[in-house]
């Protein structure tokens, strides 16, 4: 579909020149004059036929998209919604309200927290291979199996996820379905509607997801470079008696903070004092070579810890693993039986063959190696710009200059056919967003692509907003 001609007359609207803008299709909408799923005319059209800035006509098109009258489709234009199709809530492939309709070869996907690609068919091929030359044992995991899982395969998860500082009991692990699940699960188990839970003021996203399918009210918690900060955690506990404390303390999502062994003492005292249960969400720590002792290894009973094989391995083989106290163990069990019965034990027997035959420990470093070079190449690339990093994790966090709001630099990436995501994606509640954006560095296909995204990206921030979407 060709763009539209539309140019509106802004005099006849109210407000500075991009509200007048959106109020213009607004009025375009209700007249009539555009037409549902009608394209947009293209910025720089519309800026020289109006006698505008481009970062006008984008901040016109914004305001239009803030209050469901327009969407922005990556690589293809903005377009009039629909009457009556409300914008849908942020998901995958939903990036801040840009719809990515059809994965395009040009677009640079950095806005997920995903593993490298590689090619590992072969490792497929050799653990399916070495799982077919033991038919009985093959017939054994088509069949149902306990809900915690096999008592082989928590030996195997619980060895894998072990470290020289925390020796994990193989009797004390739960099996699930990637970490996702797991958290689904322990609150399952530990919560009813109602309660509260705190967390990171910016956290990940996926918790929100559950936590309002399950009615839970969550507050976030201010954090400091060591974490979240004690002072206004003892506070919320008083104020609002929790249940759980979420948290992410290694590569925290989105800030990459690392909570530090102090930090991790202070946090227990407190949630003991107040009897807050806290859910130690530890997905990224194998990333890292040598990452402080979990929490749980410093209070098992006072923390359940959730981890998995997803930023390691594959996210797609849905394998993660619970580690509760005792008192917990069953009821978080009978969550995964209501919520599932069990994981997939095909799947799970496929990390166990390549845990067992060092090709997990080979795929993890491959990670790590790749990831260094990759943090290289961002430091050469954005220089002196302000961000957080902790290698090798994913993700970076970059502050913006007070020239970019966080939704507008990605939108205008976006038009640059790289996807990212804003701090306001994180936030938790009303917490009040940085003008910060994720990178996830791991998300390019190759290393060319992300040199090219970043300096795109290097290019942006020297630019400013206007003066960068001008050279479009
Ligand atoms: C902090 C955090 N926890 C959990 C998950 C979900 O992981 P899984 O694929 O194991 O369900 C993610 C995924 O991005 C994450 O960032």
């Amino acid at each position: 579909m060709k763009s539209s001609k539309w140019v509106p007359d802004l005099a006849q609207f109210p407000g500075t020149r991009y509200q007048a803008l959106a109020n213009a299709i607004e009025s375009g909408i209700k007249s009539a004059q555009l037409k549902p799923d009608e394209r947009l005319p293209t910025h720089r059209f519309l800026a020289d036929a109006l006698g505008v800035t481009v970062g006008t006509v984008t901040r016109g098109y914004a305001e239009a998209e803030s209050r469901g009258l327009v969407y922005a489709v990556v690589g293809r234009g903005t377009f009039v919604r629909p009457l009556g199709t409300a914008p849908s809530a942020p998901a995958e492939g939903l990036i801040h309200g840009l719809r990515i309709d059809e994965p395009s070869s040009d677009v640079i996907d950095l806005s997920l927290n995903l593993p490298v690609t590689a090619d590992k068919a072969a490792d497929l091929a050799q653990a399916m291979g070495n799982l077919a030359q033991h038919p009985a044992e093959m017939n054994r995991l088509l069949c149902y199996q306990p809900e915690v899982g096999m008592a082989q395969h928590r030996r195997s998860l619980a060895d894998w996820f072990s470290r020289s500082d925390w020796e994990i009991n193989p009797d004390d692990t739960i099996i699930v379905q990637g970490a996702q699940h797991g958290i689904l699960v322990t609150l399952m188990a530990l919560t009813r509607p109602g309660d509260i839970l705190l967390t990171e003021g910016l956290t990940y996203p996926g918790l929100t997801a559950i936590t309002q399918q399950m009615k839970l009210e969550t507050k976030g918690l201010p954090m400091d470079a060591e974490g979240i900060v004690p002072e206004a955690l003892e506070a919320a506990c008083q104020k609002y008696s929790p249940r759980l404390l979420y948290c992410i303390p290694v590569l925290q999502n989105p800030t990459t903070v690392v909570m530090s062994p102090a930090r991790r003492a202070q946090v227990i005292d407190i949630c003991k004092k107040y009897q807050v249960m806290i859910l130690e969400d530890d997905i990224y720590a194998q990333l890292l070579s040598q990452a402080p002792a979990p929490m749980a290894s410093m209070a098992p009973e006072a923390v359940i810890y959730v981890s998995s094989v997803s930023k390691t391995l594959s996210p797609g083989l849905r394998v993660g693993l619970v580690v509760a106290p005792p008192l917990w163990r069953d009821r978080i069990a009978a969550a995964v039986r209501a919520s599932c019965w069990m994981t997939s034990p095909i799947s799970v027997a496929l990390v166990c063959e390549w845990i067992h035959s060092g090709l997990a420990a080979t795929q993890l470093q491959q990670q790590r190696d790749e990831m260094y070079r990759r943090h290289t190449l961002a430091r050469e690339i954005l220089g002196d710009a302000s961000y957080d990093a902790c290698i090798p994790g994913f993700h970076i966090w970059l502050k913006l200059p007070e020239t970019w709001r966080a939704g507008e630099f990605v939108r205008e990436a976006a038009q640059r056919k790289i996807l990212l995501k804003a701090a306001g994606v994180f936030a938790v509640g009303h917490f009040d967003a940085p003008h910060a954006v994720r990178i996830a560095l791991s998300g390019a296909s190759d290393m060319p692509s992300l040199q090219t995204a970043l300096e795109t990206l290097r290019t942006m921030l020297d630019d400013g907003p206007s003066l960068a979407l001008s050279v479009v």
